[in-house]
């Protein structure tokens, strides 16, 4: 409870000193940044101590103008990189005309982005949301609907089926869905009618499919968070097919792999296999706003009659606009075709020349792509077992640290692992160049 003296307190000081902005006031250091955001703000997340204040296509600057490589691209938010100027010029030139009216009523943007996406993905319809686990949700909430409208299934019987290590979020239905403990320890009780199979196992998704009240398998194309886990060639081929004999529909959540990152408009289009809900999230938003959305034909999109879902946001013409604008980049620039070439030189260059008692494997596709980190090395591989001694190399984090003090920013995804995902404009130049460093940072820590 907050004591009353605190509130007093604080009604002391005039509104207009604390909306004083302090940045305009002097100059800040990294430091003054790092202990004012863990002063104010929550510490729902473990940020690398670098305090960014501006950003250009792959490159971010520090408060104190020192560049780095952004090789996270806001969690894959970023893919058209930083201040893209004609991203920008959509937000600036759409939030003077109208950016918000809610969907009480029609608006002049929502239907030609609609129009856009339907036809650039082949779809019937698309259910704008904001965030990505709202899309997941909402892809989850038609399949339910979906399962009792279409497939008969009993009244609040139907199971989605989610894969082990899934990420799609924070929300209570999300965490309910993870088999992380970190995402869901303490955040019960938890949401009934969800099942976890293994991922990347198709026999296991076929004896879970029998159960006649599963109504839909919620799957990354490629699991983003879990470490950029790459499914055998096949699996999703497998997921339609299977999923076509069992009467189920299968979501495809592109949230982190759609729009060109892993080096093709979609993930699925790797197989050529055609999800029956498809989510997208992230970069849809141009990295400047969230946006995200469910595609599906009408015989799944229209079991949503109206009043029964929605959003406050979802659809503005703000957002809409800017979504546009991210697509047609997309294609104007040929990104996914950049994102394959340029993960091809990735791939090959780190396999080739990483220090492998530092580094255990490489993967990934296109630019979505993740090294993992041995965490303990023997010094003597001729010993016996037993007298080898074991220690500890390096955890994911600390070589993260080394790639920020040389100008490369990561970020682990497990103890072990490290995602690298830049920008998908990212050009060969400057690809070589960051690569260098990662190819010095990962090897230096294994001397
Ligand atoms: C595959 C996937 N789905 C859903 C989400 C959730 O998106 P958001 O953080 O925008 O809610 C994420 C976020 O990382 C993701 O990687």
């Amino acid at each position: 409870m907050l004591a009353k003296g605190r509130v007093l307190n604080f009604l002391k000081i005039p509104p207009a000193a604390i909306l004083e902005n302090s940045n305009h006031s002097r100059r800040l250091s990294t430091e003054d940044v790092l202990e004012r955001e863990r002063k104010y703000a929550a510490h729902n997340y473990h940020p690398l101590p670098v305090a960014l204040s501006k950003g250009e296509g792959v490159f971010l600057w520090d408060v104190e103008g020192k560049r780095y490589f952004d090789y996270l691209s806001g969690y894959s938010a970023n893919n058209f990189g930083h201040c893209h100027p004609s991203i920008v010029k959509a937000i600036q030139q759409q939030s003077a005309i109208l950016h918000h009216t809610s969907r009480a009523f029609f608006s002049d943007v929502l239907g030609e982005y609609a129009r856009i996406v339907t036809r650039l993905f082949g779809y019937d319809k698309l259910l704008p949301m904001n965030t990505g686990v709202e899309a997941d949700e909402t892809a989850c909430k038609l399949a339910r609907k979906w399962g009792y409208r279409k497939k008969n299934i009993p009244k609040n019987q139907a199971v989605i089926l989610f894969a082990q290590e899934n990420f799609w979020g924070r929300s209570l239905a999300a965490v309910s869905a993870s088999t992380d403990p970190t995402s869901y320890e303490d955040y019960g009780p938890f949401m009934p009618g969800f099942k976890i199979i293994p991922y990347d196992d198709l026999n296991a998704l076929e004896e879970a499919l029998k159960d006649p009240n599963v109504c839909a398998y919620m799957v990354e194309p490629i699991q983003g968070e879990a470490g950029i886990r790459v499914p055998k060639p096949g699996y999703l081929k497998g997921v339609r097919a299977l999923c076509d004999k069992y009467n189920v529909l299968w979501i495809a959540d592109e949230i982190q792999t759609g729009l060109g990152r892993t080096g093709r408009r979609l993930a699925v289009d790797y197989e050529n296999a055609r999800p029956d809900v498809l989510v997208l999230g992230k970069a849809l938003g141009g990295g400047v706003y969230p946006v995200s959305a469910c595609l599906a034909d009408d015989d799944v999109m229209l079991v949503m009659e109206p009043g029964t879902h929605g959003s406050t946001f979802g659809g503005n013409p703000l957002g809409s606009k800017v979504a546009m604008e991210a697509l047609r980049v997309l294609e104007e620039e040929k990104l996914a075709e950049n994102a394959f070439e340029m993960g091809e030189i990735f791939r090959d260059q780190l396999t080739r020349d990483l220090d492998k008692n530092v580094v255990t494997q490489v993967r990934g596709k296109g630019l979505l792509n993740a090294i993992v980190i041995n965490r303990s090395k023997s010094s003597e591989a001729a010993l016996p077992k037993l007298l080898v001694p074991i220690f500890d190399v390096a955890d994911a984090w600390d070589v993260c640290l080394k790639l920020k003090e040389h100008g490369v920013l990561a970020k682990h995804t497990h103890e072990d692992i490290i995602r690298f995902a830049p920008p998908l404009v990212i050009n060969k130049g400057q690809l070589e160049e960051s690569v260098d460093v990662i190819k010095k940072v990962v090897n230096s820590m294994g001397k």
